[in-house]
């Protein structure tokens, strides 16, 4: 008999569900009897107690399904150890909630912050397994997330939709895209939507370079400029500035985000008309895409397998294109960025892509 506790944390994606059903069914599908515990709304569901008992009946029909049948919450690391506002000790309110329903193990299926909280448990003594979600395919440990792919196909239809409009009116369009302080989903919508300048926080840009790629463009007869710009995209002033300098400097920005300021300085510097378009949470929303389907159940199914054999301690990750188990050891607290130097930046490059530098 398997006892599972399962939770989703963080922001949602696409896939969630594909990959929770890869669990089950592979547990549900084995020799082995199966208790499954629904926590919800993330790691607040475990703190708190709320949870519901599931069978393998409650992950039919959920492959296609976008968001999280046992929704999420953000309970960030920072503040996991501290008492909440009645005092409580999250971390111990966990372990104990888990010692109670005598589980075998947790699966946890998220981003970054979950995975330092889900390797905390770990230390704490806790069972764990968990998976890696997020459009902003920023996890180290794993070439791609799951909800990345999904979210590209979104990205990349906005850049479409915007490419007619901008050719028609000979306008400079920005499309901004999400991916918190990674480029990875503005690097491939962008390549994929054909941007003709592409802004990302691994490289920041100087306006002035991104001007003169418009203009370069004006020369050749093209009417309009596609830029993607990463939502955590920034200026090479800006990114000598230290991190409180900075902050200071984003509380008296009139600016709602960086895309507006790239915007406005455009505008003001060459009179050119620019508009900006935010796809926001549409990224992250619908249903999973084909590749993300196949590819989460079969990090959920690897999941599935590790339980039955016993192993925890893993993430489950995709690296040269095959499903491997990696320690969260080694996963929890760092960031994957794109390198500068990589290949798919020289290779955009090559395309005529700028990068504003
Ligand atoms: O981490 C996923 C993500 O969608 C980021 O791309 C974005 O910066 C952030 O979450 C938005 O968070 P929230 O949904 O809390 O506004």
């Amino acid at each position: 008999m398997k006892r599972i506790g399962m939770l989703t944390s963080g922001g949602d994606c696409q896939a969630l569900n594909a990959a929770m059903r890869g669990v089950v069914k592979t547990l549900v599908g084995s020799k082995e009897q199966v208790e499954i515990y629904g926590f919800l709304d993330g790691y607040k569901g475990l703190i708190y107690s709320r949870f519901q008992m599931l069978t393998g009946k409650d992950f039919s029909g959920i492959l296609t399904k976008g968001g999280t049948i046992l929704g999420t919450s953000r309970t960030p690391f920072k503040t996991i150890q501290d008492p909440d506002e009645n005092g409580l000790n999250k971390v111990e309110a966990m372990k104990q909630n888990y010692y109670k329903l005598q589980l075998d193990c947790l699966v946890i299926l998220g981003g970054n912050g979950t995975h330092k909280t889900a390797n905390l448990l770990r230390k704490e003594g806790l069972n764990v397994v968990t998976l890696p979600k997020t459009i902003d395919n920023d996890l180290w440990g794993t070439d791609m997330t799951f909800g990345f792919q999904s979210a590209v196909d979104i990205a990349t239809d906005a850049i479409d939709c915007i490419h007619t409009t901008a050719a028609s009116h000979g306008r400079v369009f920005i499309v901004e895209v999400m991916g918190h302080k990674v480029g990875w989903l503005t690097l491939n919508a962008g390549m994929a939507g054909g941007a003709d300048i592409i802004l990302i926080p691994e490289i920041p840009y100087d306006i002035d370079k991104v001007i003169d790629k418009i203009e370069e463009r004006d020369k050749r007869g093209s009417r309009f400029t596609i830029i993607a710009v990463a939502e955590g995209a920034i200026s090479k002033e800006d990114a000598r500035l230290s991190k409180k300098e900075y902050k200071k400097k984003l509380e008296k920005n009139p600016y709602p985000s960086v895309s507006y300021e790239v915007a406005a300085a455009i505008q003001k510097k060459t009179g050119r008309e620019v508009r900006v378009t935010v796809p926001g949470h549409t990224q992250r929303g619908g249903s999973p895409c084909p590749y993300d389907r196949v590819f989460a159940s079969r990090l959920g199914s690897e999941a599935g397998k590790l339980i039955l054999e016993d192993q925890y301690g893993f993430m489950v990750g995709y690296v040269n294109r095959e499903v491997v188990r990696v320690p969260l050891e080694e996963v929890a607290g760092k960031l994957k960025s794109i390198d500068p130097d990589a290949s798919i930046v020289k290779e955009a490059k090559l395309l005529g892509i700028s990068f504003g530098n």
